[in-house]
């Protein structure tokens, strides 16, 4: 067995060389083909990132115009997913309907599904990207008892995506232009992180030659995870829970429980595998964070005082320094989506809408690698060593 290096959780082996994303976990840096997230973050549109990460480079104005127009093309989705939709549970988890709903998308477009067709894979893409932010709102308005809002596709990506949200048959939604842009920074921050967990997945999954959305599917079944896409939902339970029990007076002795190895209590929202340093998507959402408090008069929210005087506590506490954990980019998304108006129960499908381009890319790229192969890992078998079926009496 010792053919093979053992590497539990691949802390330090490369699955795959790749040309997207670029992360310095020292810095604290984060690129997307080479643009810092800061630089992408200010001056670009979540369209446009898609755009940059699908194909390497920034669209100009004509390409620009040409994307979002056929990415508006598609975002209706097939009716019938409407009938797959109502077989869920009213008050299931928006990540198990979209799980099923993405996988389900694969029973629909079959001009699509050939993942060793670079045309199927193209038009999988543009649908995939256009048709997540439909199927995220059609599975809120489910859950609600509202009736679906049909995209409007003048709108902006987020924009459509928030009046799918919030418009109801009696009232339109007027996007609001501090809110829209803060979803629109929520999805550019989220659009890809080289090979985490759910992309792996996508990766492998998509190594067996299964159709692309079903690989997506895996991908969205991956980033439910708490510790991984579920950690935005469970930083904000971890906030409220802490408020309810008497607030910033109880960081302290939160924090003591958290440090507590005995405890299986995290600081949600604190860690990563790769920064050892301030995340950077996390100073751009809490900028966000002050932007949208400020437009809607909620400067002293008191869950996002609560998160401060979080982060400045852990940040000076011995226990967090010498492991060099900082907050990650779920830190403080949770409360600008629950300003925004987003049921806390939704923030992760509304990670994997803005992940979902970020799979796809790294699904292609690894099926226009001439090297590519089924993935296959090895292990190191500890098992019985070669023995005998004893007769049932003996067993
Ligand atoms: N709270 C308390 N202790 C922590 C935390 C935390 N959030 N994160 C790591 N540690 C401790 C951990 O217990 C370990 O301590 P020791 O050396 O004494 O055993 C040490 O720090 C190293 O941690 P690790 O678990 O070996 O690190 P990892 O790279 O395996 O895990 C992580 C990374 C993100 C899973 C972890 O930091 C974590 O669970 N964080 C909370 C969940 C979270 O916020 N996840 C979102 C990640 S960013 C968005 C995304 O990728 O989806």
């Amino acid at each position: 067995t010792g053919k093979f290096t053992y590497d539990p959780g691949f802390l330090s082996t490369a699955s795959c060389q790749s040309a997207i994303t670029y992360i310095d976990g020292d810095k604290g840096e984060l690129l997307y083909r080479g643009y810092p997230i800061e630089q992408l973050a200010t001056n670009c549109d979540f369209l446009d990132t898609c755009y940059l990460l699908l194909k390497g480079e920034l669209p100009n104005e004509q390409q620009q115009k040409d994307f979002h127009k056929l990415v508006n093309n598609h975002t209706m989705v097939n009716e019938q997913m409407q009938f797959f939709l109502r077989g869920f549970r009213r008050d299931a988890h928006p990540m198990a309907v979209m799980t099923g709903l993405v996988g389900g998308l694969s029973a629909f477009y079959h001009d699509s599904t050939d993942i060793n067709n670079p045309q199927h894979r193209e038009i999988a893409a543009i649908r995939l990207i256009a048709k997540m932010p439909t199927l995220v709102a059609m599975a809120y308005k489910y859950s609600i008892g509202q009736p679906y809002i049909y995209p409007k596709n003048d709108l902006s990506y987020a924009g459509n995506f928030m009046r799918m949200m919030f418009a109801t048959p009696c009232a339109d939604y007027e996007p609001n232009d501090v809110l829209v842009r803060a979803m629109d920074r929520i999805f550019i921050l989220h659009a890809d992180h080289e090979q985490n967990a759910s992309t792996s997945t996508v990766r492998l999954c998509g190594s067996s030659g299964t159709n692309p959305f079903a690989a997506i599917a895996a991908g969205v079944a991956c980033l439910w995870g708490p510790a991984h896409g579920g950690a935005n939902e469970a930083a904000l339970n971890m906030l409220e829970e802490i408020q309810r029990n008497g607030g910033v007076e109880k960081i302290g002795e939160f924090i003591n429980q958290v440090k507590d190895k005995t405890s299986s209590v995290k600081l949600m929202g604190f860690g990563h595998r790769v920064y050892k340093n301030y995340d950077p998507r996390a100073k751009l959402m809490r900028e966000t964070c002050h932007e949208v408090l400020g437009a809607l008069g909620l400067e002293n929210d008191p869950l996002f005082k609560l998160a401060m005087a979080l982060e400045k506590i852990a940040l000076e506490d011995e226990y967090f320094v010498a492991r060099k954990l900082y907050p990650n980019v779920d830190f403080y998304s949770g409360i600008v989506q629950r300003a925004i108006g987003i049921p806390v129960s939704l923030f992760t499908a509304i990670f994997a809408l803005a992940r979902t381009v970020g799979w796809i890319a790294q699904l292609n790229e690894m099926i226009a690698d001439p090297e590519y192969k089924i993935g296959r890992p090895r292990q190191l078998y500890v098992g019985a060593p070669r023995r005998d079926v004893p007769p049932i009496q003996q067993r």
